[in-house]
């Protein structure tokens, strides 16, 4: 396809919404927002607004598909419920879009196949928003664990403990709940998850969870823990959480391996950064040289805002015909872990991934009745 800008309809204009119009303003030469599309008039406008210039001619809607029919986008950014991501994502590619997809893709493993499957037969791109692989330093550390450089992979390692109040469960009907969000692990942890596994460069052929409610008034679980074996005999630990201070947002991930060992996170908003090689000597300042000389200064700022590197990322891969970093496989299989994990929870005992009869989130209505 010939360099044009391409028409982008947003849909959903809640809170993740405003890394969506950051990204859009900042790429105004690539993307101009052709519409905005919220159930509450005032969120829509107030997308348009965050998109100074890139938001003028922007139109508001109410209705995804009025929106898509009239609008013709290049591109549907759904920010809608996660409830809503199926159908919403269906109805977009086969009107002739690509999609910037939040995570997770889907509340079941028959939609997020299907999702993929439509993508697959239209040809339709799907970037996920799965921000954590558009991080400084991680497309690096992904390539040289791929490449053999830290030798074989023995175990991975996730904590999210993404503290959320009541306040927030209850600033929106859907937050919390088995039909539209799910918890802690489907919510909050998925990014790491997603992470991890790629970075692992293989994927989960078995989940063991456990999952419970500790603090928040909410359908779903605010406190879980997996394990997954991997189909090379490596595997990965999972911890996810809302049930912790919400002052104290913290993640972390470890990959361990022959010749070194790696570890990446966030405290409060600081990260912390621990690359080491086999005798233990830290190889931090290579990976950050090697990130500004691939990147520029530049490629650190998506550590502000990762949506931007979404962005950036499917207008290459629009153009050039290339594959989303966090791609619609990626979407589809993260969701497949998670309703493993769900599926190991509600049966008390491992279960086979990729799983071969769907499992919903629904599933799990009555698990904490
Ligand atoms: N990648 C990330 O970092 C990230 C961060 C936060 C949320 N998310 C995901 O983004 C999605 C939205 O999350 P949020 O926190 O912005 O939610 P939100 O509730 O703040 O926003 C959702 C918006 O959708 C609108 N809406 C609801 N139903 C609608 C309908 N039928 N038609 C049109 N508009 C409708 C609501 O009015 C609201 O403005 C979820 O899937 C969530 O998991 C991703």
């Amino acid at each position: 396809m010939e360099d044009r800008t391409l028409k982008v309809l947003v849909c959903g204009c809640g809170r993740v919404s405003e890394k969506h119009a950051k990204a859009i303003k900042t790429l105004s030469s690539e993307y101009e927002l052709a519409g905005a599309c919220d159930v509450n008039e005032n969120a829509a406008k107030q997308m348009i607004a965050n998109c100074g210039k890139a938001g003028t001619t922007a139109k508001i809607f109410d209705d995804y598909k009025k929106a898509i029919d009239e609008l013709h986008p290049d591109v549907v950014s759904i920010t809608l419920p996660s409830g809503l991501h199926y159908e919403t994502a269906k109805y977009a590619m086969e009107a002739g879009a690509n999609l910037l997809l939040e995570k997770p893709m889907a509340m079941s493993e028959d939609e997020a196949r299907a999702i993929y499957d439509i993508s697959k037969k239209t040809s339709r791109k799907i970037a996920m928003g799965h921000i954590y692989r558009y991080l400084p330093v991680v497309g690096l550390l992904q390539h040289d664990i791929s490449k053999g450089v830290f030798g074989k992979v023995t175990h991975g390692s996730i904590y999210v403990r993404w503290g959320h109040g009541d306040d927030y469960y209850d600033s929106a009907a859907w937050r919390g709940t088995w039909k539209a969000d799910g918890g802690a692990l489907m919510n909050q942890t998925i990014h790491a998850i997603d992470l991890l596994v790629w970075l692992m460069g293989t994927e989960p052929v078995e989940a063991q969870a456990m999952i419970a409610q500790r603090l928040r008034h909410i359908e779903a679980e605010d406190l879980g823990y997996a394990i997954l074996r991997m189909e090379d005999g490596s595997l990965a630990h999972i911890e996810g959480t809302t049930a912790t201070s919400p002052a104290r947002h913290s993640a972390e991930f470890s990959v361990f391996c022959e010749k070194g060992q790696i570890t990446m996170g966030l405290v409060s908003g600081k990260a912390h950064i621990d690359i080491r090689d086999e005798r233990g000597k830290e190889l931090n300042s290579r990976y950050l040289t090697a990130q500004l000389k691939a990147g520029g200064i530049g490629s650190f700022k998506t550590a502000l805002n990762p949506h931007l590197g979404i962005y950036k990322d499917l207008y290459d891969c629009i153009i050039n015909d290339k594959e989303p970093i966090a791609s619609a496989y990626d979407g589809y299989s993260s969701v497949d872990t998670l309703m493993g994990i769900y599926k190991s929870a509600k049966l008390g005992k491992a279960v086979e991934l990729p799983l071969t009869e769907g499992f919903s989130s629904l599933d799990m209505t009555d698990y904490f009745v």
